[in-house]
């Protein structure tokens, strides 16, 4: 096949993308998402601070928007993000009582998922929870602070009975290394959770890389999680320059671990990314395809 999309789907993956709800007017974005993409996160839509401003008042006009142009369009949807420390609203940072703030969490997961209940393939239960560095223990935050270790578990047993036909996933950045104390802290939570029953179906690998792209480990990280009985997903991969072998080398990552699902952009074009000119993406700001597009459809298979 001749688009990402299309060509992942050859061999039952997705390619995907992150999407601004404020970009769908815009005619080279949406010619593009909609030739090249067939699953979509929403870039900032879905965060707490975007959807539950203050408490127990819920707003989804912007995320609406995005999941509605993606089902428009057989397009679907990954949920991004329920519990996390950062872009979350300052009333809830503010909780220093357990009891309190569990209820606060739970009824977070459950508004949100309720809503978009049967809409959402797959949910990034909780982001970025691990420390950096060599600790491999949970990173300071309020939930941690004020909840402990359990509240990664409460939130997926939140998030399973909420909608229990969505995936969920947890979902981290600088966990593609296999040699790394923060990858191994997340193994360990995901082989206690599978052994206790605690209900976890996927693991996000976000793959924000430098030039060099994936450390040479990365495919026998996605082949140990996967090993452990959840799928593994590329879930906001850009690379710093994107030279194309590093793309290449990410693609075929990927594409060597059967339970590997798919593969997902942080972005359309170099215009769109957090990453200011570092040009990380496959589309120029132009919309052009770059020398590292041609990578990633050749190593999924397509011409
Ligand atoms: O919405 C406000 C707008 O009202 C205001 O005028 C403007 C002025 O700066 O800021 C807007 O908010 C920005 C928001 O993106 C929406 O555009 C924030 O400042 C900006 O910090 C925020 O950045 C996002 C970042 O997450 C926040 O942590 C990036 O777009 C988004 O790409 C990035 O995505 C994260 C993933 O969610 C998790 N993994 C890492 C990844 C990259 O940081």
């Amino acid at each position: 096949a001749s688009t990402l999309g299309a060509q992942a789907a050859q061999s039952g993956r997705y390619f995907g993308t992150a999407v601004a709800a404020y970009k769908l007017n815009d005619r080279t974005y949406t010619t593009l998402l909609d030739r090249e993409f067939n699953r979509v996160t929403p870039e900032n839509e879905m965060k707490w601070d975007a959807t539950e401003p203050s408490r127990g008042s819920f707003t989804f006009g912007p995320s609406d928007q995005i999941v509605n142009h993606a089902l428009a369009h057989g397009q679907k949807v990954r949920g991004h993000t329920l519990v996390w420390h950062s872009q979350l609203p300052g009333w809830v940072g503010a909780i220093t009582d357990a009891t309190t703030l569990r209820g606060v969490m739970n009824n977070h997961i459950a508004g949100e998922m309720t809503h978009f209940k049967g809409k959402i393939h797959s949910w990034d239960v909780v982001n970025e929870a691990f420390a950096d560095g060599g600790s491999g223990q949970h990173r300071s935050s309020v939930f941690q602070n004020v909840l402990g270790d359990g509240f990664i578990e409460t939130a997926f047993r939140t998030a399973r009975t909420a909608d229990p036909s969505a995936k969920l996933c947890y979902n981290d950045y600088s966990i593609e290394d296999w040699n790394s104390a923060k990858t191994q802290g997340v193994y360990r939570m995901v082989r206690d959770f599978k052994a206790r029953g605690v209900p976890i179906d996927c693991v996000g690998f976000q793959a924000h890389f430098g030039t060099s792209g994936p450390p040479a480990s990365f495919g026998t990280t996605l082949a140990n999680f996967a090993a452990l009985g959840v799928d593994v997903q590329i879930t906001e991969l850009d690379i710093a320059q994107a030279p194309p072998t590093a793309y290449a080398n990410t693609v075929r990552a990927c594409m060597n671990v059967a339970r590997c699902a798919g593969i997902t952009v942080w972005g359309i074009r170099d215009t769109d990314s957090w990453r200011t000119g570092e040009n990380p993406l496959l589309f120029d700001g132009g919309g052009n395809k770059k020398s590292a597009y041609y990578a990633a459809l050749t190593t999924l298979g397509g011409t």
